[in-house]
């Protein structure tokens, strides 16, 4: 397995290109399901979760084709309406295709998506909406099996606030006979992206954004052309690296209107923040300052972002509560950070970080995606070299993550698997 050697303590200096988002083009991928034809969606980042949906939508019988962050998915002659478990289990996010699936063939089966290391998942609110939208389903031998002679349109009420549900639910009843009303639904820039997407395939959507969603079912969608939006979780990583380590970095392509809480937190900590053409620019503090961060759906503080928040809040001049209020037990960060020398206490749902002066270099674990981000974020600012295994969490989300911060001044590089360290 490939790990990350980082040399710490260098001040970056220069422009970072954000990638377009990973969560916004899943659910469209699984979503260019719902027609025939050629669908191409651009801005789409190189990301081995890209990869495995790729690869879930080959197994169902689509042509994709990858190259220069340009996705062309042929869904032709689709016929397979399948989603097996040694790919499911590989991400959460290949169930998507569930909804898809059922809306234009009427059937689908796709594995549960399993045990996830940030805490339970469970998917009833997925399955609540597409049974009141007229699916029969059932659970059998690890895999989800639904079936509809159609679809029809219906109010449903989330009993909680859940992107995955939102757009399982958007894209169910974009194919539904009818109208839909969703309320309670999730407000994130990646559900309106998938709204937007939806549209320009022909879809009635109203209020994406907002906490109700309505739908007018059509008869038929079409193949689309789409441009992703930027990555929200990769800027506001990168402005957490400019943070940690003092430094000033322009993110190109950012979209600051999708960030304003974690600006807010960075302005908090002591960070600059400012809109310039085409990106924003963050310049670091010489101390930073402690705060209080409590994550929630959008527009709240996203729990995408706690982890590197953490990291952050480790090195700042006095004490921080970070509260989890969507993953309860997403801290396995934590004992990797204690090993570089933070000091953290984990009650609950509640993280308790004391800022120590320095961190000093180690061999530590990555144990998923945000976890590795916040474990480059603190060899960053950490005394010596810092060696982070298991890179292959990070690789699902950040699109060359050495390359953009070798290229800002960072000592980092990757060890491949099977080659000699010197
Ligand atoms: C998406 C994001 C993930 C992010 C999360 C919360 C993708 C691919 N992933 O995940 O990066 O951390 O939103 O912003 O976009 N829940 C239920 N029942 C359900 C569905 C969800 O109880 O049927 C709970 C979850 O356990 C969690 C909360 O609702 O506590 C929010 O989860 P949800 O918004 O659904 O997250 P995902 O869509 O899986």
């Amino acid at each position: 397995m490939d790990k990350l050697l980082i040399r710490g303590r260098e001040r970056l200096s220069g422009t970072i290109p954000i990638s377009g988002s990973k969560n916004a083009v899943l659910p469209m991928m699984a979503a260019s399901l719902l027609t025939r034809g050629l669908t191409t969606i651009r801005n789409v980042p190189d990301l081995v979760d890209v990869h495995t949906m790729s690869n879930v939508l080959r197994i169902i019988g689509a042509k994709v084709v990858f190259e220069d962050n340009v996705l062309q998915i042929d869904t032709e002659t689709f016929n397979y309406p399948e989603a097996p478990y040694d790919l499911v289990r590989k991400m959460r996010a290949t169930y998507y295709v569930l909804a898809p699936l059922l809306a234009h063939m009427k059937k689908a089966k796709v594995s549960l998506p399993g045990g996830c290391v940030i805490g339970p998942r469970p998917v009833d609110q997925h399955i609540k909406a597409l049974e009141a939208l007229g699916a029969r389903i059932r659970l059998e031998k690890g895999y989800i099996i639904a079936d509809a002679e159609e679809l029809h349109g219906c109010e449903i009420f989330f009993d909680l606030v859940s992107v995955g549900a939102t757009a399982q639910a958007m894209m169910a009843a974009t194919l539904a006979k009818g109208d839909t009303i969703l309320e309670n639904v999730a407000k994130e820039p990646e559900v309106v992206a998938l709204a937007q997407f939806l549209s320009s395939m022909g879809a009635k959507i109203k209020g994406a954004g907002s906490d109700i969603i309505e739908i007018k079912g059509v008869e038929q969608l079409q193949p689309t052309d789409f441009t992703n939006i930027p990555d929200r979780i990769e800027t506001g990583t990168y402005m957490a690296a400019a943070v940690i380590t003092g430094s000033r970095l322009t993110l190109e392509g950012a979209d600051q209107k999708n960030i304003k809480t974690i600006i807010r937190k960075m302005r908090e900590v002591g960070a600059t923040v400012k809109t310039v053409k085409n990106g924003i620019e963050v310049a670091g503090p010489s101390v930073i300052k402690p705060t209080d961060i409590h994550t929630h759906p959008f527009p709240a503080f996203p729990t995408d972002m706690q982890a590197q928040m953490m990291a952050i809040l480790s090195v700042a001049d006095g004490r921080s509560v970070i509260t989890e209020g969507i993953y309860p037990e997403r801290f396995s960060h934590a004992p990797e950070l204690c090993r570089l020398g933070a000091q953290i206490v984990i009650e609950d749902n509640k993280a308790l970080v004391t800022g120590v002066h320095k961190l000093e270099g180690a061999s530590v674990m990555a144990s998923d995606l945000r976890a590795s981000a916040a474990l480059v974020l603190a060899g960053l600012v950490a005394d010596g070299e810092t060696e982070i295994l298991r890179v292959y969490h990070i690789d699902r989300g950040y699109e060359k993550i050495e390359e953009k911060l070798a290229a800002v001044g960072a000592q980092m590089k990757r060890i491949k698997e099977g080659d000699d360290e010197t």
